[in-house]
């Protein structure tokens, strides 16, 4: 655990990032193979052309390629596993229920004993995530806070046309971040939103128990522990909750959409992206997408978006940079960061 720093003012920064792919590729061809579907559908519908997929005889689960993002963010910050003095794992693909894989995931990379826990919100899981961090951070009673967003989905996909509307969607990822105090109070947050409405659950649900599926499920597609989506329904909340949480969190930081150097958004469906993209006149290179090459990777999406955007050099320092997310809850979130 790291000394802690004298009391406030105190700003937050992103020390470090890092992300995890697995190396096996689903491509759109695979899956025509797989079921009625075909790669000009999936591209014209999606923009995506390939996700990937975690690899079970090389070890790959939740954990393993969690253990992978944090370590290369820690590396890319410069500190050490006991240099966490807590670690969130946002993701709704844990391999169980007890222990959360947060605690695995600390005893996996050495992390002695810092706190840990899990943090369910699907796709905003990492937004969550890293609002609860920023504040444990801010506030002075936590110096150094590492977050994960990593979803498996893959395992949860049924691969056949009945399927096909959500399995072509999904890829396994991780990516991770740690956030730590600086003596500067001008870098951190400064707007963010969390909200859900649970009216919306059964557009998007992964039934444990026959009691889960709601009333009006196809009585012929009741697979237990696979992910159901309503992709019309989600589509039409994402298209409009998204643009009105762009608008939201830059009103509550009094700026506008050209202040922000870089929107680093969950990649749902390049659809959902582009009318967001056009609606607030954000040129192409402040508005990253990778999903042509991942997919849509739940959890891992914004914090893989991160670190690519970090590595690259297109996000650093002085920066003003929105992270904004939308999923199963439904949930949606958003973090406006002063680099
Ligand atoms: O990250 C969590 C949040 N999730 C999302 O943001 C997902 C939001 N939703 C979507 O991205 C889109 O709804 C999908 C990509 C999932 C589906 O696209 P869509 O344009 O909404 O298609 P649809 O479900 O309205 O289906 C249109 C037609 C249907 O055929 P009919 O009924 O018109 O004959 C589907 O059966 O396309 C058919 N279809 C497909 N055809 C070929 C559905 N999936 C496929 C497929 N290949 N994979």
């Amino acid at each position: 655990m790291t000394p802690p720093l004298p009391s406030s003012p105190r700003g937050v920064r992103i020390a470090g990032t890092g992300h995890y792919l697995p190396s096996n590729v689903i491509s759109n061809k695979d899956l025509e193979r797989w079921m009625d579907t075909s790669d000009e559908w999936i591209v014209q519908r999606t923009g995506i052309r390939e996700r990937r997929r975690i690899d079970r005889d090389k070890g790959e689960t939740t954990t393993s390629i969690s253990v992978a993002a944090l370590s290369r963010a820690l590396d890319n910050a410069g500190l050490k596993p006991t240099d966490l003095d807590m670690l969130i794992v946002a993701t709704v693909s844990m391999e169980m229920t007890c222990p959360s894989t947060s605690c695995r995931v600390a005893e996996a990379i050495g992390a002695g004993a810092c706190g840990a826990v899990d943090l369910s919100a699907a796709c905003c899981g990492f937004v969550y995530a890293t609002n609860f961090a920023h504040e444990l951070v801010k506030g002075g009673a936590y110096r150094t806070v590492g977050v994960v967003g990593v979803d498996v989905l893959t395992p949860l996909m049924d691969y056949c046309t009945e399927g096909r509307g959500t399995a072509i969607l999904f890829g396994d990822a991780a990516g991770a971040a740690v956030y730590t105090a600086t003596s500067d109070p001008s870098k951190g947050i400064l707007a963010q939103a969390m909200h859900s409405d649970g009216h919306g659950w059964k557009h998007l649900y992964i039934p444990r128990e026959p009691r889960d599926f709601p009333e009006d499920a196809d009585p012929n597609r009741r697979k237990l522990g696979l992910m159901y989506m309503n992709g019309r329904e989600v589509y039409k909340f994402a298209v409009t909750k998204f643009q009105d949480l762009i608008a939201q969190t830059l009103d509550k930081a009094g700026l506008r959409a050209e202040d922000i150097d870089q929107f680093v958004c969950h990649q749902s469906n390049a659809r959902i992206l582009e009318a967001a993209r056009e609606r607030f006149g954000i040129p192409h290179e402040k508005f990253y997408t990778n999903i042509e090459r991942v997919g849509n990777t739940s959890a891992g999406s914004v914090p893989v978006c991160l670190d690519e955007l970090r590595r690259s050099g297109r996000i650093h320092d002085g920066q003003k940079i929105l992270l904004v997310a939308f999923g199963g809850g439904l949930t949606w979130a958003s973090s406006l960061w002063q680099l």
